[in-house]
């Protein structure tokens, strides 16, 4: 019997058919009424009982077997039928067209930013996202009691009150200047981290870029004249700018920077909130004690900085009331902006 056994393990084994009705006809061989699983299983009853668990497992083995084997082909037959059925298709059929991405507005605008600024004679530089507390507040005047430093305003690390997300791109005014000398003159677009409620004015990631220019002989008036010359540039020859006193830890004197609204041309709007006015930076001259802080000599060379928020600018030139659709990558909003060049 258990030759007889050993040898239809070997049939399965072999059983290569060349057409599905034969699968078919061999499971109604081995598996049917009057098969062969069943002959054995009838010879199975008179078999001595010290025998019957090891020929028990060996038939058991021969029935799975089979089952699987059936099985194994049946999906084999399929795929070939499907395969077949498949080159029927109507290759005359117009195909799916394939979507064309395109670029965020927040890359066209920082590129346009940068690409302004490069004809200035600025270069790229780059910064962690993960800063230390030094490049971020200390070295840039920040007092210890400076509300950025709370939890509530900066995310922290792990509880270690040194490691944090950067709250703006002047850490790598910083960087910067402990790398290079003078003269330097640097644009630095990147991500931005704020402890905040989500919503359309506001948002916990942003982007920003920091402007910085050292040299021997830097002006206010060299500031103000690279800003003007931003300013058309971005927002179209006729636009102006005034620049208010302002406070910021790292420069002295310090200013925001409003450009003349592009929407109303000046004569007050909803955007503008009727001022004429749209604020776009902060801006200033290089603290003293900033550039000291990474080994510049302060009375060699002085130097303007400016920030401003990728967003804010997007959101002035495209017409974007909501800060939220920047992160949603909603491809209704995006599309919007296929054909502007960046
Ligand atoms: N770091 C400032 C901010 O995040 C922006 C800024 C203001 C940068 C004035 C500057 C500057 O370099 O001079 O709000």
């Amino acid at each position: 019997m258990i030759d007889k056994i050993n040898d239809l393990i070997g049939r399965v084994r072999e059983f290569h058919p060349t057409a599905a009705k034969e699968i078919e006809e061999f499971r109604i061989r081995m598996l049917g009424k009057k098969g062969e699983l069943n002959a054995i299983f009838e010879e199975f009853k008179r078999v001595a009982p010290e025998f019957k668990r090891e020929l028990g497992q060996r038939i058991n083995e021969l029935k799975n077997l089979t089952n699987e084997r059936i099985n194994e082909l049946r999906t084999q037959f399929e795929e070939k039928e499907n395969a077949a059925s498949d080159s029927t298709l109507d290759m005359t059929r117009p195909g799916t067209a394939d979507e064309l991405g395109s670029r965020h507005p927040i890359s066209i605008v920082r590129n346009e930013i940068v690409s302004i600024f490069s004809r200035m004679g600025y270069t790229v530089a780059d910064g962690p996202e993960i800063e230390d507390d030094w490049h971020v507040f200390s070295a840039l005047n920040f007092p210890p009691e400076h509300p950025a430093r709370d939890m509530q305003d900066t995310f922290f690390i792990e509880k270690n009150p040194d490691i944090l997300l950067r709250t703006h791109t002047s850490s790598i005014q910083v960087r910067t200047m402990e790398r290079q000398k003078p003269p330097i003159r640097v644009i630095c677009p990147g991500r931005v981290f704020r402890n905040e409620a989500i919503s359309a004015r506001a948002h916990c990631i942003f982007h920003q870029v920091e402007g910085l220019y050292i040299d021997e002989n830097v002006s206010f008036a060299d500031l103000k004249q690279s800003i003007l010359y931003f300013a058309k540039e971005m927002f179209g020859e006729s636009s102006t700018i005034r620049l208010r006193p302002s406070y910021f830890p790292f420069t002295e004197p310090s200013a925001e920077v409003d450009v003349s609204c592009n929407l109303c041309g000046g004569k007050g709007c909803n955007v503008c909130k009727h001022t004429g006015w749209l604020e776009i930076m902060g801006c200033g001259m290089v603290d003293p004690a900033v550039l000291e802080a990474s080994g510049i000599d302060s009375r060699k060379y002085s130097g303007f900085a400016f920030g401003m928020g990728i967003e804010r600018i997007a959101m002035l030139k495209f017409g974007v009331r909501d800060l939220r659709l920047y992160f949603e990558n909603d491809v209704r909003f995006l599309h919007q902006f296929d054909s502007a060049i960046g």
